[in-house]
C-alpha cells in the first residue's frame, strides 16, 4: 500500500513505535519494562508511568532509524484496546496529540487484530481463509479469517489466557515474569511425559485454563509434601510437562477447528507464538496433515508496532478513521464483520 503509517502500541508494559512506508517497516523500537520483573506480574501503575517516560524517545528513535520525518506520515494508528487502562491512555493521547499537531488521520486499531495481521509484514504470508490460534497474556483466541479486516472469533477462553498458564505456573515455581520464555528455555532439557497433568474438557471452541492452574497446584504440593526439594530437583520435567500440556491442548482445539472450517491454512499468533515447543508442534501437525503453516518471525511475536501500523494499513486504505472523541477500550469486542 502506498502510504506512510505511524504504528503506536502501549497496551501492556512494551512501549514500541514502529514506521511503516509503502508496504514495508522502516523501523519498528521498543522499550521493555524490566521493573515489573520485581512484582511478579505486570504492575499498572508502573507501566503508565514508564509509557509516559518512553514514548518521546522511542518515536525520536523510530524516525531517525526509518529516515524519515513527521511531516511525512499520512497516519496514526495507535492501539484502542484491549489492554491495561492506564498504559492504553498514555499511547491515545499522544496518537491523538500527534494527528492533531500534524492534521492527519487517527485510526483506532484491535490489538488482537493486529496480532493476526503481523502476518502479513513479511513473506511467507498465509491465504485466506484461514485459522488463526491467537495465544497472548491477555488472551486465547481461535480466529477463522477470511479477509484483512474479515474475521470471526469461533473460540476463547472462558478465564485465564494460555499466557496467563505460563506465567502463574512461572510465579508457583519461583521463576520470574514473564514466565513463558522462562518455562520454554527450560523445558528444553526436559521431559514433556515426565509428569502427567489433566487435560481440559471439550467445550466446542473454547479453552478453559483455570483448572490446569490448580492442577498444577495441588500436583506441586502434593509432591513437596513428600520432597520438600521436588521443584528445585525436578525443574525441567516439570517446565516441560506444563508445557506439553498447555500446547497439546492449544493444538487440540487448533486441529478440531482445521477440520470444522476445512482450512488449508493455519497460523498462530501473539507473545506464546513465540513457544518453541507450540512452533515445532505445528510444523510437525502442518508436514503430517499437509496444511500449510504460518508463524511470525521472533520481533513479531511479542507486542510491537509494526504490528499496529500494518494493521493502521490496511484500515487507512478503507478510510477507517475516527475523531479525537475516541478513547480507549480497556475490554474492546474484537472487531467482526
Ligand atoms: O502478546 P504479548 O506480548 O502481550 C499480550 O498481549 O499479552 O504476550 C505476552 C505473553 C506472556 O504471558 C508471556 O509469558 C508469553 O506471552 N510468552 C511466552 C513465550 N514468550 C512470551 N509463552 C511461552 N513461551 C514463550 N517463548
Ligand atoms: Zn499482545
Amino acid at each position: 500500500m502506498n502510504c506512510t503509517i505511524l504504528g503506536i502500541e502501549t497496551s501492556c508494559d512494551d512501549t514500541s513505535i514502529a514506521l511503516y512506508k509503502n508496504s514495508k517497516i522502516l523501523a519498528n523500537i521498543t522499550a521493555s519494562q524490566d521493573i515489573h520483573k520485581n512484582y511478579g506480574g505486570v504492575f499498572p501503575e508502573k507501566a503508565s508511568r514508564a509509557h509516559q517516560i518512553h514514548i518521546i524517545p522511542v518515536l525520536d528513535a523510530c524516525l531517525k532509524k526509518a529516515n524519515c520525518d513527521l511531516e511525512s506520515i499520512d497516519a496514526i494508528a495507535f492501539t484502542q484496546g484491549p489492554g491495561l487502562i492506564g498504559s492504553l491512555m498514555v499511547g491515545c493521547s499522544f496518537a491523538k496529540s500527534l494527528a492533531f499537531a500534524l492534521d492527519i488521520p487517527l485510526i483506532p486499531v484491535h490489538h488482537m487484530q493486529a496480532h493476526i495481521l503481523a502476518h502479513f509484514i513479511e513473506e511467507p504470508m498465509p491465504d485466506f481463509p484461514f485459522i488463526c490460534l491467537t495465544v497472548s497474556g491477555g488472551h486465547t483466541q481461535l480466529i477463522f479469517v477470511e479477509d484483512y479486516l474479515k474475521m470471526t472469533v469461533i473460540g476463547q477462553t472462558k478465564d485465564d489466557a494460555a499466557g496467563e498458564a505460563f506465567d502463574k505456573t512461572a510465579k508457583m515455581l519461583g521463576l520470574p515474569y514473564p514466565g513463558g520464555p522462562v518455562i520454554d528455555k527450560l523445558a528444553q532439557s526436559g521431559n514433556p511425559k515426565a509428569f502427567s497433568l489433566p487435560l481440559p474438557k471439550k467445550d466446542i471452541h473454547n479453552f478453559s485454563f483455570s483448572g490446569l492452574k490448580t492442577a498444577i497446584l495441588y500436583f506441586l504440593r502434593d509432591n513437596e509434601k513428600i520432597n520438600s526439594n521436588f521443584k528445585n530437583e525436578n525443574i525441567n520435567d516439570i517446565c516441560a510437562s506444563v508445557q506439553g500440556t498447555i500446547v497439546t491442548y492449544l493444538l487440540r482445539e487448533l486441529k478440531d477447528a482445521v477440520e470444522e472450517y476445512k482450512v488449508q491454512s493455519v497460523a498462530i499468533a501473539g507473545g506464546v507464538s513465540a513457544n518453541s515447543y507450540l512452533r515445532q508442534e505445528l510444523l510437525k501437525f502442518g508436514l503430517e496433515n499437509k496444511i500449510k503453516t504460518y508463524i511470525p518471525a521472533f520481533e513479531y511475536c511479542t507486542d510491537n508496532g509494526a504490528m499496529i501500523a500494518q494493521a493502521g494499513a490496511f484500515l487507512f486504505a478503507e478510510k477507517m478513521f475516527l475523531d479525537y472523541k475516541i478513547s480507549p477500550d480497556p475490554r474492546l469486542p474484537f472487531p467482526e464483520i
